[in-house]
């Protein structure tokens, strides 16, 4: 896509088109499935403070670092890194951190599409009626019978990943991308009507409490019962979590924005980008939780109950709100549309190299990659069932947990961290500069500080932390 030429008409198509692109890998299961979920699970609050704060100083920083070398590089992450690399004189070993995302972006794909799944069984589960007029205790039932189904919920996961594939091999993301213009907006309609029903319907005053009246002493206390007796430690344990999550829901540290950002026009303001990708991105979340947490309180359900919590919740509002079949349906409609457009770029950075550095044609790589994360992804839907008992679990953890945790927690805040040093510190003042396009100012001022000093060093303290050595 080149910038220089064509007509007004293309420039501003493409830079649109970028936006949109980046948006649509944004916003996805992470804002209206995971959010909510971990949220329930690490406390509330203050873990939603410590998150908007990793947003804030970690997530845009290095969101505009992602993008600036991302369009100076202009190919895919893994030839990016060594054209940069080549270009500021850098260690060849920065070139690991296109591996990284390859990686990375298979693994989370991997148990994406099994919930991305989830979302499409319950299309036809409210298309049906199935929720009507039904109690939190059927509605979790629902739920039950689906995780006791491995046969469907390997369908389900299969169609996903085929429907992924499809978009890549025929390199028709365009037509999807553009899609998000009209659906988007929509399902920020919907998250809006929600969260009105549980204004008038839910325990609206409870669930706004628990988002947003930070608790620290309940957040960072890990307790544990056993034999009738409690006892509680310091876990540092949700701030690696918060940390992790505002590189998921941003689409960071894997090098999906990359790839995007070196289809940005160079006229086109990265500052100004990453602010609406943010904007938006968070809104998305803070509303998925107003409207699912007044459900949770007012229904007795439990915040902590794990990956199911808004299968649990948001079909109660539709079982019971006028016109929530409708609704219903076309939410799942638009959550499984919001997964797709993010689950075709986490594959993108493996199929990109395939292409570019194997030779493959773009059919075979997706493919591949598809296979690949598909074979993963049973590992996740076994999780939920047949391998939920303690023999099939590691360090605490299931399949889908470890994935999960690895991808998430670790590689992508590595990724986030290496990206972050190397604009920082690999790249010349004068090349960022350049490339940000914001003349030398305050705002480039700020951002050059925060990526060299606030944000890797924040991503390290957490680290350590975590492990146990602050
Ligand atoms: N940001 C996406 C979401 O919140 C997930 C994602 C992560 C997509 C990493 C691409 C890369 O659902
Ligand atoms: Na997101």
């Amino acid at each position: 896509m080149t910038d220089t030429q064509g007509s007004i008409h293309d420039q501003w198509s493409s830079r649109f088109v970028f936006i949109l692109a980046a948006i649509g890998s944004a916003v996805g299961l992470g804002n209206i499935w995971k959010f909510p979920y971990i949220t329930g699970e690490n406390g509330g609050g203050a873990f939603v403070l410590v998150y908007l704060i990793c947003v804030a100083l970690i997530g845009v920083p290095i969101m505009m670092a992602e993008i600036l070398m991302g369009r100076r590089g202009r190919q895919n992450p893994i030839n990016t890194m060594r054209t940069l690399v080549a270009a500021e004189g850098g260690h060849p070993v920065w070139r690991g951190l296109g591996w990284l995302g390859v990686v990375a972006g298979l693994l989370i794909l991997s148990y994406y599409s099994v919930i991305a799944g989830w979302s499409m069984a319950y299309v036809f589960r409210a298309g049906a009626g199935l929720f009507t007029g039904a109690d939190a205790k059927t509605i979790s039932t629902l739920f039950e019978d689906l995780l006791q189904s491995p046969g469907s919920m390997l369908a389900w996961h299969s169609l996903f990943m085929i429907m992924t594939v499809a978009v890549v091999a025929r390199g028709v993301r365009s037509g999807l991308e553009r899609a998000v213009t009209l659906l988007m907006p929509a399902l920020f309609a919907l998250l809006v009507i929600l969260v009105l029903y549980a204004l008038y319907e839910g325990d609206f005053t409870r669930g706004s409490a628990f988002l947003f009246t930070p608790d620290f002493s309940k957040v960072f206390q890990h307790c544990e019962v056993e034999a009738a007796i409690k006892t509680c430690r310091f876990t540092g344990e949700p701030l690696l979590i918060a940390l992790g999550h505002a590189f998921f829901t941003l689409s960071l540290g894997m090098g999906a924005i990359m790839v995007y950002g070196s289809y940005m026009p160079s006229n086109a303001s990265i500052a100004r980008a990453t602010l609406a990708i943010v904007l938006a991105d968070t809104l998305a979340a803070l509303l998925a939780g107003l409207a699912i947490f007044p459900i949770v309180f007012a229904n007795g359900l439990e915040p902590a109950s794990g990956p199911g919590l808004v299968f649990q919740t948001l079909p109660i509002a539709f079982g019971s709100m006028p016109g929530g079949q409708v609704f219903g349906t076309l939410f799942f409609v638009l959550l499984v549309f919001a997964a797709w457009t993010s689950s075709i770029s986490l594959i993108e950075p493996a199929v990109a190299w395939l292409v570019e550095n194997r030779g493959m044609g773009r059919a075979s790589a997706a493919l591949v990659a598809g296979m690949l994360a598909w074979l993963l992804g049973i590992g996740s839907v076994l999780s939920f069932n047949l391998w939920s008992g303690e023999s099939f679990q590691f360090l605490g953890k299931t399949w889908f947990g470890l994935v999960d945790y690895l991808a998430a927690n670790i590689l992508l805040p590595v990724g986030g961290l290496l990206i972050a040093l190397f604009a920082g510190w690999v790249m010349s003042r004068a090349s960022t500069l350049d490339e940000l396009g914001m003349g030398d100012g305050l705002a480039y001022r700020t951002w050059r500080f925060l990526v060299r000093y606030i944000s890797p060093w924040l991503v390290m303290i957490v680290f350590f932390n975590t492990i146990g050595l602050i």
